[in-house]
């Protein structure tokens, strides 16, 4: 070629001018959506997250992600990206309901936050400069209202890039970190701190205490018919008194490295369950693969692993301990009742009488499962026609809880009128009542007919206020946020029960299967347990006791966490305070004090202040956060913390000296 001079002058600009690197479009739905952090419905490419064409105020839109909040995405950009444009709001399919709101945040800092976006709102166009950034995360919030019909687009999203496509990514792995320093060795006395048995019942109780064995038990002030091993802390008998009054007691433990006391009122009265029911019941570890040997070892880890010492103390049968007309176990298949219609237990259950026995053994008290139909929900012998001889059974073979599942008595009582809700339970509380043992009565019908209203009076200890859990697990904060709502109904003997504590290791109950480890993050199984305290739920762990970790204990078994649940004042905790990815829950207690939960929702870790004057406080206050079990001292008006994502931060709050 021959050169000429403007040629020459061209090669000179282009050496001199930074290249103009060509940009191209990646969009939001080319990449690998498994990865997008959400429990709730599967985000979709191209479509709504119900799988129908993306629409927004009307508009059809080709391209973009349908996905629900609350939730996140995570974008590895690594400097490849110059701009990120979507259009984001709520899809038509919701029909007007549903509220969001949407954060960007580029390398930590905030790049974009909206108004609260509604159903039916006209959408909102984003266009960000992203060059530069590392990485960009997209947040979808519930605006502070529960999660219902939060079905967010992102429609046409794409990245402007200039090197390498875009990446989502996992939401960052949290290290699983033991909040709560190891008991001392020295005795801590632990659990509820009243209980409730009736005139003349049979009467068992595990003193609960922390600190190295062997330990010396006593217990000042037991009324006549009852008494204390001093080796275990096991107290037995019956209360021979006939009169209905509470019994002051002190319990005391010493070791080698000190001594411990704690008051104790045993009420002699007509009301059970005076604190929420602690325990452990198999359903989501075992379903129907229980057998009489998982019971029993169940009951043995119950104390080897500490679980007792904290206050955990019913050891409860679920679903599938009885025969069933069929099932794909031949163990499991057999005569449902014997001649006298006593009920049968199926091959893996040899002795009902000698299970309870056994766990009682362990001063612990047990707890049986069955339906008021004529099938369990699994399909199992249910009560339906002999209703009275199965009380007597249960009441013989020394059961101490019954759990009462509705299951298959809709084929009885189609019609879901109150009356018909409430009457098999009113039959098997007088039942229950009429024995010569105490048991707790645990209704199951999954809140039909707000139950919470009439629970009590129907002669229920505790009651479900929503389906399995097991089936929305990582929707555990909403299941709170709704059994909260029924906290005027919560009161000793009577209590909202949203189901069991699945951490650790749990099946899971769409498939009833094995043990895997659970879905929730550290963060969220601490607030979790804190949410399930706060609302004076029962505390029933409902994980595989033979693999409980050491985090997992440290979430089940801290003695101040649970102290907030047990407190005698009985007062059902609720959010008093609910924004975008803050929420502040409180609970009164007994001795004058407030337990704060103060929760981060959101999807980032955040610095969230509590204004005392919000949860009705003024002034100095002593904090301690419970977790840690630490004093944090003297704050005045506010308190601020960096709480992780889903994560907690657990208080006590008590008037300044
Ligand atoms: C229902 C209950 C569960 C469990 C199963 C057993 O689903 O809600 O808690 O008891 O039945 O089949």
């Amino acid at each position: 070629m021959k050169l000429t001079c403007g040629t020459a002058v061209i090669f000179l600009l282009a050496a001199c001018v930074p290249a103009l690197a060509e940009t191209r479009t990646v969009w939001l739905d080319e990449l690998d959506l498994g990865v997008i952090h959400q429990g709730w419905g599967t985000p979709q490419p191209r479509k709504s997250v119900k799988e129908r064409e993306i629409l927004m105020g009307g508009k059809r839109y080709e391209r973009g992600v349908g996905s629900h909040a609350p939730g996140s995405i995570h974008v590895e950009l690594d400097g490849n990206a110059e701009r990120f444009q979507a259009v984001v709001g709520l899809d038509d399919e919701v029909g007007g309901q549903g509220s969001a709101t949407i954060k960007v945040f580029g390398d930590g800092k905030l790049l974009f936050e909206s108004a609260v976006l509604k159903g039916g709102n006209a959408p909102v166009t984003l266009d960000l400069d992203v060059s530069g950034l590392r990485r960009l995360t997209l947040i979808m919030g519930d605006a502070g209202d529960g999660i219902s019909y939060d079905n967010v687009d992102w429609a046409d999203a794409k990245f402007i890039v200039s090197g390498e496509s875009p990446k989502l990514v996992a939401a960052p792995r949290e290290e699983a970190v033991i909040l709560t320093p190891p008991p001392p060795a020295s005795p801590e006395i632990n659990g509820p701190r009243i209980f409730g048995v009736t005139p003349g019942a049979p009467f068992i109780y595990r003193i609960p205490a922390t600190g190295e064995r062997p330990m010396r038990f006593a217990a000042d002030g037991l009324p006549a018919g009852l008494a204390l091993d001093p080796d275990t802390g096991i107290i037995t008998g019956r209360v021979e008194n006939p009169e209905k009054r509470t019994w002051p007691v002190t319990f005391r433990a010493e070791n080698g490295h000190g001594a411990a006391a704690r008051e104790f009122h045993i009420v002699v009265g007509d009301t059970l369950a005076l604190t929420p029911p602690m325990g452990w019941n198999h359903w989501y570890a075992h379903y129907d693969r229980v057998t009489d040997a998982m019971m029993r070892e169940a009951a043995d880890i119950m104390v080897s692993s500490g679980m007792a010492d904290a206050g955990y103390m019913y050891v409860n049968i679920d679903d599938c301990w009885m025969n069933a007309p069929k099932h794909r176990d031949p163990k499991r298949v057999g005569p449902l009742r014997d001649e006298n219609g006593v009920l049968v237990p199926n091959q893996y259950f040899p002795d009902m009488a000698a299970l309870a026995d056994y766990i009682h053994g362990k001063g612990l008290r047990a707890g049986i499962y069955i339906s008021p139909g004529k099938l369990t929900c699994a399909g199992f012998a249910g009560s339906y026609g002999h209703e009275a001889l199965d009380a007597k059974t249960f009441s013989d073979w020394g059961y101490d809880f019954l759990k009462y599942d509705w299951c298959s008595y809709s084929e009885v009582a189609p019609n879901k009128r109150i009356d018909s809700l409430k009457k098999p339970y009113i039959e098997m509380s007088a039942l229950l009542r009429a024995q010569d043992r105490d048991m707790v009565f645990n209704l199951c019908q999954y809140g039909w007919g707000s139950v919470w209203k009439w629970g009590e009076e129907v002669g229920g200890h505790c009651w479900r206020t929503a389906g399995d859990l097991g089936f929305e697990l990582t929707g555990y904060h909403d299941v709170a946020r709704r059994n909260a709502a029924h906290h005027p109904y919560a009161r000793p003997g009577a209590w909202n029960d949203p189901d069991y504590l699945q951490i650790g290791y749990v099946g899971a109950a769409n498939v009833m299967g094995d043990p895997v480890p659970c879905p929730l993050t550290p963060n969220e199984q601490y607030s979790y347990m804190s949410l399930w305290c706060l609302m004076a739920a029962p505390l029933v762990y409902s994980g595989d006791m033979t693999r409980l970790d050491p985090f997992t204990l440290n979430v089940l078994c801290n003695p101040e966490v649970i102290d907030i649940d047990q407190d005698p004042l009985g007062k059902q905790g609720f959010p008093v305070v609910q924004e975008d990815g803050f929420e502040v829950w409180t609970k009164p207690l007994e001795d004058g004090s407030l337990a704060v939960g103060l929760f981060n929702t959101e999807e980032l870790p955040r610095e969230l202040t509590l204004d005392f004057a919000a949860v009705g406080l003024k002034g100095k206050r002593q904090l301690r956060d419970l977790w840690r079990r630490q004093d944090l001292g003297e704050f005045e008006n506010t308190f601020t913390a960096t709480i992780p994502r889903h994560g907690v931060c657990l208080l006590r709050v008590c008037p300044a000296p």
